[in-house]
């Protein structure tokens, strides 16, 4: 099997201030430095991208900057919109495309997660592409079918040499920020058929190298079951990424996983 190198993302979503983001941006930054072979990756509001940036380049670099969202015009009449010129400018290197709040609060479908996702590949960034089932659609055995054709619909024309710059993140609805998290068998079964339909797509040595990664009420105690699963590969964490110790215990987690 493929070795991957596990990667988590702390999607602060819109929380914290001035003040506090860069100072979790430090504590994040000091408590994953130690960690060997965990790729971390925080996700601020925009508003405090580059002040985040400078916070972890004073830090050692030990994490990466991404952004929440963009948009995939270059620029123009957009009113409160980001492009992913303006995020590589504050000095994000990844984007979250298709969180399940833009897809069930904001309304974003498939074809817009597709061109969002598509114009940060173009711009040079690395890409977190969310999909999940809803409550319901679990209930009513939808839950492949649903993962399948985001993963089908968000990947669609992305060129194979792309791929390397895309992580997958499974998170299904129900378990956003719900403190319910799927168990470890069930989060490996999507999983693995969500690394079926790349392989479909892009061949198996390519599905294979893809990280997948598992978001929904991930904690410091339950990371563990999760990241022993064989096809997740680290994980997207909300609410805990709040808390520098707690986030620094999933990153470990995930680290010695591997
Ligand atoms: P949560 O959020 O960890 O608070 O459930 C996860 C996410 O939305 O990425």
């Amino acid at each position: 099997m493929t070795a991957r190198s596990p990667i988590v993302g702390g999607n602060w979503k819109m929380n914290t201030d001035r003040a506090g983001a860069v100072a979790l941006a430090r504590a994040v930054a000091a408590g994953v430095r130690p960690l060997a072979g965990v790729q971390t990756v925080v996700f601020p509001p925009f508003v405090y991208l580059s002040e985040v940036a400078a916070a972890l380049a004073q830090s050692g670099g030990g994490a990466s900057l991404g952004a929440q969202d963009c948009y995939h015009a270059e620029k123009g009449a957009f009113t409160g919109e980001i492009s992913v010129g303006m995020l590589k400018d504050c000095g994000a290197a990844w984007v979250l495309a298709g969180h399940s709040e833009r897809r069930h609060v904001m309304h974003e479908g498939d074809d817009l997660v597709n061109l969002k996702l598509r114009a940060a590949l173009h711009a040079g960034l690395s890409v977190i592409l969310c999909v999940g089932e809803k409550l319901e659609q679990r209930l009513t055995g939808q839950t492949d079918t649903v993962n399948e054709r985001q993963v089908r619909l968000g990947l669609r024309s992305v060129e194979p040499s792309e791929l390397a710059r895309i992580v997958i993140a499974y998170e299904p609805v129900w378990a956003i920020g719900t403190g319910k998290t799927a168990t470890p068998q069930d989060a490996q079964d999507a999983h693995r058929h969500i690394r079926s339909v790349v392989a479909d797509m892009f061949g198996t040595p390519a599905a294979n190298a893809l990280r997948i990664q598992y978001g929904g009420s991930v904690t410091a105690a339950n990371a563990q079951g999760l990241m022993a699963q064989p096809d997740i590969d680290g994980a997207l964490v909300g609410g805990a990424s709040l808390k520098a110790d707690e986030f620094t215990a999933i990153c470990a987690a995930a680290a010695n996983a591997r």
